[in-house]
């Protein structure tokens, strides 16, 4: 297992991705951003037509796919039988469909174990999703949760998807977070919650640099603590 595992848990539109990912850098461990994983199945299930509420047919999508996930130029690549799906993972209709394959314990049960698998692999990480502090690390030494107005999230996302040459209405994107939130917050397998043990910021009044100097310190903090006792 890595020798040092930072989790990052919240909700939606939380900005756990960009923050996840200016912390790596800095600590210089790999990033793992699970919920890629959680819509690759999505995508390659949908891809082949398979009913997403049907556990069994979609394990079998996971056994016969091969999943890559990989860390290139600060950004996770994620491959599916060869094919790079990065893009074509964060589409309207995955977003909406990606609750069924969260929802299933056997389906979380598999990718939880391939999360450990890329932990294995690495020296490092810093993973972020709805449950690394609660479910797939218990054990990490450092586990942030990120929190933040649900009308400060629906904004981020609108000036994200217009950054990326996507309009959306605020309203729309308001409805989508309230009701992924109680989707992620209400499932019975590895609900989105904070870990006992995890440090809980508020974000809706930081910018990205401030969650992550945040962060820093904290790490510093215990990690020198550690040290000298
Ligand atoms: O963070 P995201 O929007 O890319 O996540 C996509 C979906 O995957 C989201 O609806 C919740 C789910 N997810 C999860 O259940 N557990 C995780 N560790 C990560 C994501």
């Amino acid at each position: 297992m890595a020798e040092m595992i930072v989790t990052i848990d919240g909700p939606a539109g939380v900005g756990k991705s960009t923050v996840s990912r200016m912390l790596a850098k800095i600590l210089d461990a790999a990033f793992l951003d699970t919920g890629a994983m959680y819509r690759a199945l999505t995508l390659a299930a949908l891809r082949k037509n398979v009913d997403l509420t049907d556990t069994q047919k979609v394990l079998e999508v996971l056994e016969g796919c091969e999943f890559e996930f990989t860390v290139a130029d600060d950004e996770m690549r994620v491959a599916v039988d060869g094919r790079d799906v990065t893009a074509a993972i964060r589409v309207p209709e995955v977003t909406a469909a990606v609750r069924h394959v969260a929802a299933a314990g056997l389906l979380r049960d598999r990718l939880v174990e391939m999360q450990r698998r890329f932990a294995a692999g690495h020296d490092r990480i810093v993973t972020e999703g709805r449950d690394q502090g609660t479910v797939a690390f218990p054990d990490a030494a450092f586990k942030f949760f990120l929190a933040a107005d649900v009308d400060e999230r629906a904004q981020r996302r609108q000036i994200q998807l217009e950054q990326d040459g996507m309009q959306a209405d605020i309203r729309q994107l308001k409805a989508d977070i309230i009701k992924r939130d109680a989707s992620d917050e209400n499932r019975l397998a590895g609900p989105l919650a904070p870990a006992e043990d995890a440090v809980i910021i508020d974000t809706t009044h930081l910018d990205v640099a401030g969650v992550v100097q945040e962060m820093v310190d904290i790490i510093k903090r215990k990690t020198n603590g550690a040290d000298s006792g």
